[in-house]
């Protein structure tokens, strides 16, 4: 028998939609929303509310729950409450920054793009470089392994390369490129580091300043939250970039990247999930911060995550599958094709056993084709943290029996 890092029992408790059994597979794509989250959002628009402010209740619960969720996604990437941003989407931000960005940009520069990437950190780059008459630079990776090597990030860099943009983590093979690499030779050449932790900060603890990333975003409704997106960057960044504003909308840093009314309640929620996962940790004697008991949740919620897909991919290795997830540092998402039956065929009969695990490319379309499965992806098995081991029974049984 093994230990459970955390109780997973009890996370579970907090999430009605698998009172019925069903297992969801499809973290990747957006977690399971738990009750506490739901009454943050709730609670946030019964309670007065309007724009934020001073003068009235309303107004005053506007701006205590801007100011609760900076400080709690800044305690979760490890950065100041001023060093958050929240968007609509990651995707969003991106296009954001590299609007923003790219209006430095000239003719001949250079943009390092990965072909690991969701799409979402590739053609917002791309179209911002097009625009700009600048040049962009594909960085492969290894199909047979899934490994990024740092090296050929290096490769691509030229005295020209303004910006480098690179995943935190694979969405369709979860594989964790050495980021801090990555960043030191981006560095060197003197080029900005942009990260894409959608998919990292839902499996591993991470620090801003320990990615060496200049900025970095990711979406809470990844690791719980509601549907929403973040964007932190340095200060020196942050301050020194100039996004499209209205004229009379607020010019401080974080405000000055956050276009139009926040959606407050979305702002309850993200604290309220951070907060959640925080309670996965011990307390300690002396009432650790938030800060550190995220850091040493995220720890659990990997060792947990890792036991399982450990199993899983036992699991589907014993069934003939062939996994394309192998890099040595990586998330627990697992891709996996059959010779017996395309993915997709796999995904409706998991789904019609009660199994949630999509098949497709999930928007890593370049990762997809460098991997030769072209448009089709394969089907994507991801451990989420309420995932358990009756979870992996039911998937790996219904497999089973779809293959057989
Ligand atoms: C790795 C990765 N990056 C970016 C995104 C896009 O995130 P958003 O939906 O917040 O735009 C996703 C969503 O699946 C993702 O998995």
């Amino acid at each position: 028998m093994h230990e459970d890092t955390y109780d997973v029992a009890a996370l579970r408790a907090h999430f009605p939609q698998l009172a019925d059994g069903t297992a969801y597979f499809d973290g990747p794509g957006g977690t399971q929303t738990p009750d506490v989250v739901a009454d943050a959002v709730r609670d946030a628009l019964l309670a007065p509310l309007s724009n934020r402010g001073a003068l009235t209740q309303a107004a005053r619960n506007a701006d205590a729950l801007t100011v609760a969720a900076r400080e709690a996604m800044g305690d979760l990437l490890g950065v100041g409450p001023d060093q958050v941003a929240f968007g609509r989407s990651a995707t969003e931000l991106t296009f954001q920054l590299a609007r923003t960005l790219s209006q430095s940009w000239a003719p001949g520069d250079e943009v390092v793009v990965t072909r690991l990437d969701h799409d979402a950190n590739i053609r917002p780059w791309v179209l911002a470089a097009e625009a700009v008459g600048a040049v962009v630079r594909w960085v492969p990776f290894d199909p047979a392994t899934g490994e990024l090597d740092p090296a050929d990030v290096a490769a691509a860099l030229g005295p020209r390369t303004r910006l480098v943009a690179v995943t935190g983590a694979s969405n369709l093979i979860g594989t964790m490129p050495d980021l801090p690499a990555v960043a030191a030779a981006a560095h060197t050449a003197g080029a900005l580091v942009h990260v894409d932790a959608v998919h990292l900060a839902a499996h591993s603890p991470v620090d801003l300043a320990a990615t060496g990333a200049d900025s970095l975003v990711c979406s809470p409704y990844k690791f719980l939250g509601p549907h929403c997106g973040v964007l932190t960057a340095t200060p020196d960044l942050l301050e020194s970039l100039r996004p499209d504003k209205l004229l009379p909308s607020s010019d401080a840093v974080p405000e000055r990247f956050e276009l139009g009314t926040l959606p407050y309640e979305l702002l309850a929620g993200t604290t309220a999930a951070v907060d959640l996962l925080a309670s996965l940790a011990p307390a300690g004697p002396g009432g650790a911060d938030r800060r550190e008991r995220l850091r040493t949740a995220m720890h659990l919620v990997e060792q947990h995550e890792d036991r399982l897909r450990a199993r899983i991919e036992q699991g589907l290795l014993d069934l003939g599958l062939t996994v394309r997830s192998r890099a040595a540092r990586r998330t627990p998402t697992l891709l996996a094709t059959s010779d017996q039956r395309p993915a997709a065929d796999l995904a409706v009969a998991l789904a019609d056993a009660g199994v949630n695990a999509p098949a497709g490319h999930f928007y890593a379309l370049e990762a997809s084709r460098w991997l030769g499965l072209g448009d089709d992806g394969g089907l994507r098995v991801g451990v989420a943290p309420y995932t358990d081991d009756g979870d992996v029974d039911r998937l790996l049984d219904a497999l089973a029996d779809a293959l057989r």
